[in-house]
């Protein structure tokens, strides 16, 4: 009996191990949707419904090559990523996921003011119950996680320490990693003068408002997304990865393999006139070091490498422009934001009563006339 435990723990410890990331079913069927999605925007702008058009007259509906990294020589996304340093950890799905949300933050803001980052730390601190974690985890996960806490750090509250609870490598047996206010944003002040470290408690944050999946019988509404809204979240293979050095992955026996353990950001597409093939350009998280500045190419269209077939979204909700100013020891967050019930304050009964007055049009309105 004690053995059996023994070798099915090795077996749920040993594939969480080499999965980065892990789907479990139901995952690609989470969404919360309310807008229409892009591609069905697309199609009723002109005049198209979803059975009325074939596959590859939809495509000619887009721009033959579209990347937010160059939209008429400006950039909107943010900066570049590298999930394993101070050390490893399989936080690809967090990167992927983040970096997503956060160029489409940028998007929105039409790339102006500084460049706002999301905490991917807050996910792996926070999000266990959504088997969020440096042995993996999975994007629409994390949507779902942000949606239901209703925020997610600037990563100023909270910087990337390649750590979570469950994690043995380099520095993480010694780092405190649990979901408290503390490690969820915080400052600290000089110990050498009598301070020390103190919870935040206004955290300039963003929200999600939407997230959904497409796969790879959707390539129209994954291009369309990213049109539209901005980059999404991919799933790879990540194998033939290890060693690229640029270039265009094409279509090939080795390529086909769609076995995907690693997330990744599309984040447009481009057109190889000599090849004539239109590929994605797509943001991995090994730092500027691997690939090309970061980033790879492939073959669209095609699911190589499983490409298409694991595609999550998400739209911000609101996302913090104004903060609410806290001193550097923490201190003067609170207050001035935290609920007071009107029965318990009685200035405060006393207007809301005149308040209730004027819209009610109950009979205190002839004894409250400076209302009006
Ligand atoms: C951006 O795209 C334009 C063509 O649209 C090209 O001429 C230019 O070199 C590109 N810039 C960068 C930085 O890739
Ligand atoms: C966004 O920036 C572009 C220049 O890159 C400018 O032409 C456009 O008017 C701006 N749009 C908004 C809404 O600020
Ligand atoms: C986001 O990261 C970039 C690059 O590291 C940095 O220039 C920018 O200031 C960061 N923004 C915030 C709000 O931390
Ligand atoms: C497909 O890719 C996976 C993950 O990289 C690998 O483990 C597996 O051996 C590959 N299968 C084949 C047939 O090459
Ligand atoms: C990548 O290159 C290294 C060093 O040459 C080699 O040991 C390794 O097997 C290669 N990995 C793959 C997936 O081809
Ligand atoms: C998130 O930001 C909004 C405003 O941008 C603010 O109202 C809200 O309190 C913040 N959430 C947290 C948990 O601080």
């Amino acid at each position: 009996m004690l053995l059996q435990w023994i070798i099915i723990l090795f077996f749920v410890f040993s594939k969480e191990i080499s999965g980065r990331e892990i789907y479990t079913p139901g995952d690609d069927l989470k969404s919360h949707i309310i807008s229409p999605l892009p591609y069905e925007v697309i199609l009723a702008h002109h005049g198209l419904s979803d059975d009325s058009i074939s596959p590859n007259d939809v495509l000619k509906l887009l721009p033959r090559e579209f990347s937010w990294g160059n939209v008429s020589g400006k950039s909107y996304l943010t900066h570049g990523l590298n999930q394993h340093i101070p050390q490893y950890c399989g936080s690809c799905w967090a990167h992927s996921s983040m970096s997503s949300l956060a160029d489409r933050i940028k998007i929105a803001r039409n790339a102006t003011g500084a460049d706002i980052n999301l905490s991917v730390q807050f996910l792996l601190n926070c999000g266990s119950k959504s088997r969020l974690s440096c042995h993996g985890g999975s994007a629409i996960r994390a949507y779902e996680f942000i949606y239901d806490s209703g925020y997610v750090p600037y990563d100023t509250c909270l910087p990337y320490i390649a750590c979570s609870s469950d994690s043995t490598n380099g520095f993480c047996p010694k780092a405190d990693t649990t979901c408290t206010p503390m490690n969820i944003c915080r400052t600290c002040t000089n110990p050498t003068k009598g301070g020390s470290c103190a919870a935040i408690s206004e955290i300039p944050n963003a929200s999600i408002a939407e997230y959904g999946n497409y796969n790879e019988k959707e390539v129209f509404a994954i291009m369309a997304e990213v049109y539209l809204r901005g980059p999404v979240k991919a799933s790879v293979n990540a194998g033939p990865l290890q060693n690229y050095t640029g270039g265009i992955f094409l279509d090939s026996p080795s390529n086909r393999n769609t076995t995907h353990n690693h997330g990744v950001s599309i984040v447009g597409w481009g057109y190889e006139e000599s090849l004539n093939v239109q590929y994605w350009i797509i943001r991995n998280s090994w730092g500027e070091y691997w690939g090309e500045m970061g980033f790879f190419r492939i073959e669209l269209g095609k699911n190589l490498l499983g490409i298409e077939a694991h595609v999550s979204w998400a739209t911000p909700g609101a996302f913090t422009e104004n903060n609410f100013p806290c001193y550097k020891d923490g201190s003067n967050c609170q207050p001035s934001r935290k609920y007071i019930d009107p029965v318990n304050d009685q200035g405060l009964l006393q207007r809301r009563l005149l308040l209730r007055s004027k819209i009610g049009r109950t009979l205190f309105e002839k004894t409250a006339p400076f209302l009006d």
